[in-house]
C-alpha cells in the first residue's frame, strides 16, 4: 500500500513483445514509478493464448490463463491493457473492457486507427480512460506533446518517420546495398514488423499514425479510410542513389497538413532535403515533426517499436489513469485534444488536390530536342522546373536517364504532365514519379 491506497490492478492481454517488455519494465522499475504516480501497479492477471510463452514471462508473479474474457470480467481489474493487435479480437475485447467500466491501454494503432470513434465514444459513455500513447511511434511520447505539450498552437503540419520497419529497410539498403527481402526478416526477427509485415511496408501502418495524429492535431476524427497511402515495395535502388547525388534522402513519411482547402493526410516514398535533422534518422528509429504556428518547429526522436521502448509508452498510460481516474470526465484531456462537441468534420483532400514539389525519372532517346519537348510539356501543365540531372548514356547506349526536381504544384497538374510526357516517342516505358517535401 501507498498512501493506503491498494495497488491499481491491471490485467494484461497478450504477453508477446510489448507485453513483455511491460511486465519487464514494471518489474525493474516498480520503485521509481511508484514514486511518480504515487500508487502502486500491480500486473495481477496476464491472458495470453499461448499460456507457457506467457509463464516465461511472468514466471510465477501473476495468475496467467487463456481466455481474455476471465480478465474482464474480474471485478478487481481495474485496467486492462490490450497488447493482441489487429481489430478483430482486439476490438471485442477493448469494447467488453470499456462495458465493465474498466479503463483501457492500448498499443494498437490498427484498432485506434480504423475504430477509435466507436472506442472514444463507448469510453465516454462509461466514463473510462481510453489511453494510447504507445500507438504511435512506439516510446515517443508524440500523444502527449500533440495534446497538451502543444495544446497553446495552431498546428500547421506534422511530418514523421513513424513506422520503423520501413525506415530500418531503407536505411540498410541505402547504406549497406542489402536486399528487401534480407532486411526485412531481420526486422521481424527483432520484434519491429507486425504481424503481417504488408501493413509495415505498404505504409498501412504509418497511415494508421498518421490519421490518429491528424485527429489530435487538428481537433477532427480519425479519419484512416480517407488517407492515401502508398508503401515503399516500388521503390527502385536507383531513385535512392539519384535522390543522394541531388542531396536528398527517401523516407516513408507519414504527412498532415492544415490547408485552406481541407486537410491533407497522406504516406508515401518522399524525398527530403539530407540537411534537414529529420533526414538523419536512421534504422528503425522514429522522428515526428510538428510545426505549430506559436512553438514553431519541433523534433520528438526516438525508438518506435521495440519491446521496452514501446513499453515506456505503455506504462507512462498507466501512470496517466492513476492521476486521472478520480477526475471528473469532462475535466480530464479528451481523448483527441479537442472538447466533443468542438470536433469538426473538415475535408480531407483527395490526392489529386494535394500541393508539394516531385523527383521525376524518365528513360529518354539520347537525342536533339528531348528536354525541349519536355520542358514544354511542364510549363503547360504550369509546373517550373528546380533541377535537372542528366546522366550521360553509356558507351554504345541510345537511353538515357533524366531526373527532374519540380517546384511545388498541385498533383492533378502532374499527372497530367505525366501522362503527356508517356505519350512522347522519345520517352521510353513510364515516368518514376516520387512526391518531394522541402520541410521548410
Ligand atoms: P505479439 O504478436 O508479439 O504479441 C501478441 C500476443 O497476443 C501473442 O503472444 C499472441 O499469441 C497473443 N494473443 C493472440 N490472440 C490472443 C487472444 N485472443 N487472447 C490472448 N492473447 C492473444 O505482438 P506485439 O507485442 O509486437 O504487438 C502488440 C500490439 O502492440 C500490436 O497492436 C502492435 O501493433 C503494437 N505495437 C507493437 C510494437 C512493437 O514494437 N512490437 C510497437 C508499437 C505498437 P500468439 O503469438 O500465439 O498468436
Ligand atoms: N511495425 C511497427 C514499426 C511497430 O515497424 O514501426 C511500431 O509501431
Amino acid at each position: 500500500m501507498v498512501n493506503g491506497m491498494k495497488p491499481l490492478q491491471v490485467g494484461l492481454l497478450g504477453a508477446g513483445t510489448v507485453g513483455g517488455g511491460v511486465f519487464t519494465v514494471l518489474q525493474r522499475n516498480q520503485l521509481e514509478i511508484e514514486r511518480r504516480a504515487g500508487r502502486q501497479i500491480q500486473i495481477s492477471m496476464v491472458a495470453d493464448i499461448n499460456t507457457e510463452r506467457a509463464q516465461e514471462i511472468v514466471q510465477g508473479r501473476a495468475q496467467i490463463v487463456n481466455d481474455a474474457y476471465q480478465i474482464i470480467n474480474n471485478p478487481e481489474i481495474d485496467v486492462v491493457i490490450e497488447l493482441i493487435g489487429g481489430y478483430g479480437i482486439a476490438k471485442e475485447l477493448v469494447l467488453a473492457a470499456i462495458a465493465t467500466g474498466k479503463h483501457v491501454v492500448t498499443a494498437n494503432k490498427a484498432l485506434i486507427a480504423v475504430h477509435g470513434n466507436e472506442i472514444f465514444a463507448a469510453a465516454k459513455k462509461q466514463g473510462v480512460i481510453v489511453a494510447f500513447e504507445a500507438a504511435v511511434a512506439g516510446g515517443i511520447p508524440i500523444i502527449k506533446a500533440l495534446r497538451e505539450g502543444l495544446t497553446a498552437n495552431r498546428i500547421e503540419w506534422i511530418v514523421g518517420i513513424i513506422n520503423g520497419t520501413t525506415n530500418f529497410i531503407l536505411s540498410e539498403m541505402r547504406d549497406k546495398g542489402s536486399s528487401f527481402d534480407e532486411v526485412l526478416k531481420e526486422a521481424q526477427c527483432l520484434g519491429y514488423a507486425e504481424a503481417d509485415p504488408t501493413f509495415d511496408i505498404e505504409g498501412i501502418d504509418a497511415a494508421h499514425k498518421a490519421s490518429i495524429m491528424s485527429a489530435i492535431a487538428f481537433g477532427v476524427p480519425v479519419q484512416f479510410d480517407k488517407a492515401h497511402i502508398e508503401g515503399i515495395t516500388k521503390l527502385e535502388p536507383i531513385d535512392i542513389q539519384y535522390a543522394e547525388q541531388l542531396g536528398y534522402r527517401i523516407k516513408l513519411l507519414g504527412i498532415t497538413k492544415r490547408t485552406s482547402h481541407g486537410i491533407e493526410l497522406r504516406v508515401h516514398p518522399t524525398l527530403i532535403p539530407a540537411k534537414r535533422l529529420i533526414a538523419s534518422v536512421e534504422g528503425a528509429m522514429n522522428a515526428v515533426q510538428v510545426q505549430g504556428d506559436a512553438v514553431g518547429t519541433t523534433l520528438y526522436y526516438g525508438k518506435g517499436a521495440g519491446s521496452e521502448a514501446t513499453a515506456s509508452a505503455v506504462i507512462a498510460d498507466l501512470v496517466d489513469i492513476i492521476r486521472y481516474d478520480s477526475v471528473e470526465q469532462n475535466k480530464r484531456v479528451p481523448y483527441l485534444a479537442f472538447q466533443e462537441d468542438k470536433v469538426m468534420n473538415t475535408v480531407v483532400m483527395p490526392i489529386g488536390e494535394i500541393t508539394t514539389s516531385y523527383y521525376l525519372r524518365l528513360k529518354v532517346s539520347d537525342e536533339t530536342g528531348v528536354l525541349a519537348k519536355i520542358t514544354k510539356i511542364l510549363a503547360d501543365n504550369i509546373i517550373s522546373i528546380d533541377a535537372l540531372l542528366q546522366k550521360e548514356a553509356d558507351a554504345g547506349e541510345s537511353q538515357t536517364d533524366l531526373v527532374i526536381l519540380t517546384h511545388q504544384t498541385q498533383e492533378k497538374f502532374m499527372i497530367q504532365a505525366i501522362s503527356d510526357i508517356e505519350l512522347l516517342p522519345t520517352v521510353k516505358g513510364s515516368v518514376t514519379k516520387i512526391r518531394l517535401e522541402e520541410l521548410s
